[in-house]
């Protein structure tokens, strides 16, 4: 059975929580309703890869639709990654959201899957409006 890349559901979110607490992204995985609503507010794009209801990888994309949008989160279950579904997160939340360029911040060790897409590189920063005093 082809593994499903669809929109994101309800019924999804336990499992994309597990896949982002297990690559320790805290942000994504400590509070289920704050990522729900992350996952699902207007002009946010997330999508699942899902077989026999489990998930096995999550992507969410931000955009406005015509000119730019932000990869913020892409995870593919470990046991999962090398076999195409990273990509296809990729190119279908792409699709989905629209726009005509995608800027996004890799992780360690991701930087080598990013390189297969078309793409130019430009130095990256990470603002925080109300840093930790
Ligand atoms: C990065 C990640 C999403 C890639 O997912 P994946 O399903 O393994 O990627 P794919 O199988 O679609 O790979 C697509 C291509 O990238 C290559 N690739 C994938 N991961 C790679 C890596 N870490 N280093 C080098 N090449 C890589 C694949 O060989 C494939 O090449 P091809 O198009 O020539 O066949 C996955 O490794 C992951 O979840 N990592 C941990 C979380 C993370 O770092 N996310 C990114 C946050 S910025």
């Amino acid at each position: 059975m082809r593994v499903e890349i669809r929109p994101i559901e309800r019924a999804d979110l336990p499992g994309v929580l597990a896949l982002c607490a297990a690559e320790g992204f805290g942000s994504y995985a400590e509070d289920a309703e704050v990522t729900w609503r992350a996952l699902t507010n207007p002009g946010v794009t997330s999508l699942v890869a899902v077989e026999k209801g489990r998930v096995l990888g999550v992507a969410q994309m931000l955009g406005d639709g015509v000119i730019q949008a932000f990869l913020v989160l892409l995870v593919v279950h470990p046991d999962m990654r090398g076999r195409g579904l990273g990509r296809r997160l990729v190119e279908e939340a792409c699709a989905r959201a629209g726009g005509k360029r995608v800027d996004l911040l890799a992780e360690e060790g991701a930087e080598a899957f990013y390189t297969r897409f078309a793409h130019r590189r430009k130095p990256g920063f990470r603002l925080y409006p109300d840093p930790p005093r």
